[in-house]
């Protein structure tokens, strides 16, 4: 077959929706980046730099990503950047010989696994949403996104020293990380075979400037900035990403708010007798059989809300106060 058909037959389009209504299908964050650290990010953005092929990731970036994760046993050569937490993965996936993933998660791998044509297995979660018992060599590479992505429940530390114990590379995937407060960055001091992945897309608002971070052994991310794009991420993303991290307090305050809403969202659904997982993200995910499900769509969907459909039920992004109180009004009257 043709080279192009290929790709074609097994890669997915990237589609984008038509955005009307409330949004609430990417687990973005419902405010928007501060007006006054957009001010602030073109004040310190050198005319100058701009025609330059700008460091990546610039050495004053990884200062402040090293300050951030506070763990003092990490250095400079145990962090880098991607152009988004997605480029990080992208790029990870190309470095060993099969992509490991455990369903439902992150769509995101199998499209990705899939684009590129590199091998992947995928198993199930097992009862009760934990990590399936599974043989694995060293040329694997498991992606683990905690707290998940569709469920948002957390993965048990004994669960991820489990799985690192087999041996295979471990990519935990700590995009909400801010949402639940706990890492597991520290296991980096006892595994070689581990990387953490986060993003500044979520609890940053900044998912429009495409940046986010790996930690690492130094072995790893040596190889990462070998196989990555020489210019991955911008010099004005990198500056956006410095801002944010200078003025932690903003952020923590509203995630501190998203944190209240999701609360309120699973007990005000519980209350009403959906059955949701413990999620702790920004996001809350309803477990619903098929028929039902269809009919919560449908009625979101006539009131413009859009939300995210899964196999196993549906998936919503914590949002400003009044979409939320839109949407436990809809589903409460069910
Ligand atoms: C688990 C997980 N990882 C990574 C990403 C992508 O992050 P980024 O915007 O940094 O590429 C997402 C986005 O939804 C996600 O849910």
């Amino acid at each position: 077959m043709r080279p192009l058909e290929l790709i074609k037959r097994r890669a997915y389009p990237y589609e984008t929706e038509e955005r009307e209504g409330t949004y609430l299908a990417l687990n973005e964050n419902p405010f928007p980046f501060p007006e006054e650290l957009v001010e602030e990010v073109f004040r310190r953005v050198e005319t100058e730099k701009l025609k330059t092929y700008y460091d990546s990731p610039n050495r004053e970036l990884l200062r402040a990503i090293l300050g951030y994760l506070d763990r003092g046993f990490l250095s400079f050569e145990n962090v880098s950047i991607g152009n988004g937490a997605d480029e990080i993965i992208y790029v990870t996936m190309l470095m060993f010989d099969r992509v490991v993933f455990f369903p439902p998660t992150y769509s995101c791998y199998k499209v990705f696994a899939k684009a590129l044509g590199v091998k992947y297995l995928e198993i199930p979660l097992k009862e009760g949403l934990k990590v399936p018992d599974v043989t694995l060599g060293e040329g694997d590479v498991v992606f683990l996104p905690n707290p998940n992505n569709p469920t948002g429940h957390v993965f048990e530390r004994e669960e991820v020293v489990k799985l690192l114990e087999k041996g295979a590379f471990v990519v935990l995937d700590e995009a909400y990380y801010e949402f639940h407060g706990e890492s597991c960055v520290d296991l980096l001091k006892r595994f070689e075979n581990l990387a953490v992945v986060r993003t500044f897309s979520k609890a940053f608002s900044l998912a429009a400037q495409r940046i986010g971070y790996v930690v690492s052994s130094r072995d790893f991310i040596d190889a990462y900035n070998r196989v990555r794009l020489p210019f991955n991420v911008s010099y004005v993303s990198q500056i956006f990403a410095k801002v944010a991290l200078e003025h932690l307090e903003i952020f923590e305050e509203r995630i501190r708010f998203v944190v209240r809403e999701r609360e309120r969202m699973k007990e005000r659904l519980r209350e009403k007798g959906f059955n949701v997982t413990d999620s702790r993200a920004n996001f809350v995910f309803i477990t619903l059989a098929e028929e039902e499900k269809e009919r919560a769509l449908e009625l979101l969907r006539k009131n413009r809300v859009v939300v995210r459909n899964f196999k196993e039920g549906i998936r919503i992004t914590v949002g400003k106060k009044e979409e939320n109180d839109l949407v436990l009004e809809l589903l409460g009257g069910m």
